[in-house]
């Protein structure tokens, strides 16, 4: 008997009703904005991994880098017997992670896509049989109800995502991990750090143009899903360092005038020529701002790694 359970908490159309808010929400006010998550059909899951192996996107192999180093630390200091990983999709950087954990007891990956959680689990069951792997199809950005594993709880929540959203969503965000955890229990956390402009800058717009049909894809996914017509051609890919937020900016410029019909929505949307379409926000951080929004949340910083090149951070922060 197969150590695999699959849970639903999202209903099947729930994606879709969330794609029409965003699309309507976003495209009639001004700044135009679209949310990252979009970006994660097939095809952009496809384009996110091609970005990783690119020369310059630096944080997967750097947050790797940490993850292989301090394994053991993160396992121990954590003692954890039940780890659950926000985001796992492919759960590749947690197999760095896994074997580690002498002690563990369940693996709970959360993730959106279907398809995603069930290749994972294959995967891991076959390398380890005997762990308990309970699948959850859940926005993490929602609340989670967790399966009843024992403690102490590690969430995970890699790859420097928690940047996508914006500092409030983010405190909302935080306190909603620490409400599923009990004192003692903790959060590992990756965040992409400050560093200089033409290395981020770099990192969001590469020479091979990967980054920008990345971009492009959300266009392609609301084409498909609300029967619209944009033209991807018709959009520059912009990456933009907002020195004062501390963020970098991926944005789609228009190149000329024109208007774009989503038909599911009856909605016709005007673009001016050099409109820009604000598709997402990748936050970066430094020690002090990580300590004080986990600090917000009643989320203790403990451990505090980084690469040799000190790009990236991975956080261990116990809940109090
Ligand atoms: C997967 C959200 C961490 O913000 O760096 C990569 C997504 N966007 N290139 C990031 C992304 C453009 C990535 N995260």
């Amino acid at each position: 008997m197969s150590p695999f359970l699959l849970t639903r908490t999202l209903p099947v159309d729930a994606t879709d009703a969330a794609l029409r808010a965003d699309v309507l929400a976003g495209l009639t006010r001004r700044p135009k904005t679209l949310p990252p998550k979009w970006f994660y059909d097939a095809r952009g899951s496809e384009l996110f991994e091609e970005i990783t192996r690119l020369p310059e996107y630096y944080p997967t192999r750097a947050e790797r880098e940490i993850l292989v180093a301090h394994a053991a630390d993160i396992a121990a200091a954590s003692g954890a017997r039940t780890l659950i990983e926000l985001g796992s999709g492919s759960s590749e950087k947690t197999r760095h992670l896994l074997d580690a954990f002498g002690a563990l007891h369940s693996y709970v990956p959360v993730d959106v896509s279907e398809s995603a959680l069930t290749g994972a689990a294959e995967a891991l069951l076959a390398e380890r049989p005997e762990l308990n792997v309970h699948a959850l199809i859940a926005d993490f950005t929602g609340g989670l109800a967790l399966p009843g594993t024992p403690g102490p709880r590690l969430v995970a929540f890699l790859g420097g995502t928690v940047g996508n959203l914006l500092p409030e969503e983010r405190a909302t965000f935080l306190r909603s991990v620490r409400s599923i955890l009990s004192p003692g229990d903790a959060l590992l956390l990756g965040t992409d750090l400050v560093k200089e402009e033409g290395t981020l800058v770099a990192a969001y717009d590469d020479a091979a143009g990967v980054t920008a049909a990345f971009n492009k894809n959300v266009l392609e996914v609301v084409n498909r899903e609300l029967d619209a017509d944009f033209d991807p051609a018709a959009f520059d890919h912009v990456a933009r360092w907002d020195a004062d937020a501390e963020w970098i900016e991926m944005r789609l410029r228009a190149r000329s005038a024109f208007t774009v019909k989503i038909h599911e929505l009856d909605l016709v949307v005007p673009f001016d020529e050099g409109e820009e379409l604000r598709t997402e926000v990748s936050a970066k951080f430094r020690r002090e701002r990580v300590r004080e929004e986990l600090g917000a949340a009643a989320l203790r910083l403990d451990q505090w790694w980084t690469d040799t090149g000190g790009r990236f951070a991975v956080s261990l922060a116990t809940a109090v």
